[in-house]
């Protein structure tokens, strides 16, 4: 009978949706004062290399005791074997996280959300504006768009930061500014180191250094603080890029991640699984979204 219990249960910790799998962090970084990078892969090798995923998807991370949160793959499915995320110190689990020492153990059960529609953009023109924490799943799109470089038309990236040290990855971004095949614009709002060598200015001000864009031919995707989207959006529509194509990714408080609790709703839909990723056109009509100031209708 004990040993009837003991089958039971391991096939119901197997099949209970909310069962983390048990990831190892392999590398682990600041980034920034305040976010850190990370690096893990499933402690069960052969799992390692399952794990797939798309760009724009998020992850449930947990930790023993300390509780669990949503946090966005930075990393691109056309790199297996090896998950990054980036987070920032805000409360009682991310500080936590960040106590977290290489080789050390966390939960991850995922990935969850829809991601970015990626069979739609094929061949098309990709237009990506960061800002702030908005470059962990950007960077996550970025990267996949350069790994499959001839699938999708001409790429543009522009990265916003407060400050040339709050930049998330700018070494990297920096190097990128090298390829030929990508258009990669960097600015910040204000240079206190006197050093910044690129544009100092709101991300907006980088439209003005995009050159000729074939609006129709492009998505335009935007992730950054909601204060953000008020002043990318008009630039997007201008641009022509019709209001289905221009996506952003929305976070909102999460327990479940997978559709169960409530938790994550905006109106009618649930951010978990119907987002992260919406079209302007999704959010276009709801007050909660337009409340925060998204809107076509003042061209900044
Ligand atoms: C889909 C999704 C993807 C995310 N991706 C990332 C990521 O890549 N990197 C990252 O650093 N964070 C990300 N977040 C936010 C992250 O989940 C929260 O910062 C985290 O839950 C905070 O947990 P905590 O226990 O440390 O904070 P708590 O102690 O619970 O709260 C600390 C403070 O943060 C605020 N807060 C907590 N959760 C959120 C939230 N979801 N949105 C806004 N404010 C919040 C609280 O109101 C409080 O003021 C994402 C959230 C979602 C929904
Ligand atoms: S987090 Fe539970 S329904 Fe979305």
């Amino acid at each position: 009978m004990k040993k009837m219990c003991v089958v039971l249960e391991d096939r119901e910790v197997r099949d209970n949706p909310f069962t983390p799998e048990i990831f190892r962090i392999v590398r682990r970084y600041p980034l920034t004062n305040d976010v850190n990078f990370y690096q893990a892969r499933p402690v069960d090798v052969e799992e390692a290399l399952k794990f797939d995923y798309k760009p724009g998807q998020f992850i449930m991370m947990s930790l023993m005791g300390e509780g669990e949160a949503p946090f966005c793959l930075s990393s691109t499915p056309s790199r297996p074997g090896m998950v990054e995320l980036c987070i920032r110190n805000v409360g009682t689990l991310t500080s936590s996280l960040h106590g977290i020492k290489e080789n050390e153990t966390v939960g991850i059960r995922g990935p969850y959300g829809n991601g970015f529609p990626i069979d739609k953009m094929l061949g098309k023109d990709i237009l990506i504006v960061a800002g702030g924490l908005g470059a962990a799943p950007l960077r996550s799109l970025l990267l996949y768009v350069l790994d499959n470089r001839d699938q999708f038309g001409k790429l543009t990236y522009l990265h916003g930061a407060r400050l040339p040290g709050e930049m998330l990855f700018r070494e990297e971004f920096v190097q990128l500014k090298d390829r030929e095949d990508l258009n990669c614009l960097l600015a910040v709002d204000k240079d206190d180191t006197g050093k910044w060598p690129y544009k100092v200015g709101v991300v907006t001000e980088l439209f003005k250094d995009l050159g000729p864009v074939d609006g129709k031919n492009t998505f335009g995707i935007v992730c950054g603080p909601p204060a953000m989207y008020r002043f990318v959006m008009p630039h997007m529509v201008k641009l022509g890029i019709p209001k289905h194509q221009i996506l952003m990714t929305l976070e909102r408080r999460m327990k479940c991640g997978v559709g169960k609790c409530g938790h994550c709703a905006i109106e009618y839909l649930y951010t978990c699984i119907d987002g992260p990723v919406f079209s302007y056109w999704d959010v276009l009509h709801m007050k909660e979204i337009i409340g925060r100031g998204v809107s076509d209708k003042t061209v900044a």
